[in-house]
């Protein structure tokens, strides 16, 4: 399986932060943001990574993440979003690199405790459709937010509901088959103007494919201040990517 991080973006809810530099290369802790979705990956087992960024500063991923030999790999591919159009349309990004394999998404600003292997390998063996992963927080409306049947199938999936039907955020953590980009091709901007990840996993919930599980550990983003200096402190009491706890076995 193939990795690909999401790590374009203008970054506008950390502005003035922002203005200068790219959201990924801001310090959580003692890393810049980006080392830790890379690392999430490489833990689950993935070496063949992709980072797609945009925006302000994309040559400095270069030269901070060079060819990937500081993260052990023997290479690292890269690709630049034009513009500011959403997760999806960044994802769109990675089909020529993806070439037909199943891949595993990460957002740029995503930071877990734990390590995703389990799911991954779950993922492996399922045939085909999209895993999703699935976290309890104090504050839904910021996220995608899931509504699950008593068994944990996902019945639903709603981008920041005002008024969230759970408490269950959909982490930025996705797993998807080739299909995804024929999905991606039928979006239409949503209100922010943007592709919308829930709006692909909202295509394999129609299609009957799309499975689930709650992640363990903690998990943060990191894309406002309140998040990003969470996610720092977090970090600096535990430590990110280092609970082996994987996710654990709800399906849909
Ligand atoms: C994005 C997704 C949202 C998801 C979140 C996870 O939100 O749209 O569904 O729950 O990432 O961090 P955004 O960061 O674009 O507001």
């Amino acid at each position: 399986m193939k990795g690909v991080v999401l790590a374009g973006g203008l970054g506008t809810r950390l502005y003035p932060l922002t203005k200068v530099t790219n959201k990924h290369l801001l310090p959580v802790y003692d890393r810049p943001m980006v080392h830790y979705p890379i690392q999430c990956l490489i833990n689950a087992g993935i070496q063949d990574i992709l980072i797609v960024t945009g925006g302000n500063s994309a040559g400095d991923f270069l030269q901070l993440l060079g060819n990937g030999a500081d993260f052990g790999l023997k290479d690292l591919s890269y690709t630049y979003q034009q513009g500011e159009g959403g997760i999806a349309d960044a994802l769109k990004l990675a089909e020529h690199f993806a070439d037909g394999e199943k891949i595993v998404v990460v957002l740029g600003d995503n930071i877990i405790e734990g390590n995703i292997r389990k799911a991954v390998q779950d993922f492996e063996a399922q045939e085909r459709g999209a895993k999703i992963l699935l976290k309890e927080v104090h504050d839904p409306e910021r996220f995608g937010v899931a509504t699950v049947d008593a068994r944990g199938g996902v019945l639903k999936i709603v981008e920041k509901p005002k008024q969230p039907e759970s408490n269950l955020a959909v982490v930025g953590i996705y797993m998807y088959d080739a299909r995804v980009f024929e999905f991606i091709d039928q979006l239409k901007p949503s209100e922010r103007g943007e592709l919308e990840i829930t709006d692909v996993n909202n295509f394999y919930l129609r299609d009957g494919t799309l499975t689930s599980e709650v992640l363990h550990g903690w998990w943060t983003d990191a894309g406002t201040f309140d998040s990003l200096l969470r996610a720092s402190n977090l970090v600096a009491e535990g430590g990110a990517n280092r609970l082996d706890v994987g996710a654990g076995g709800r399906r849909a």
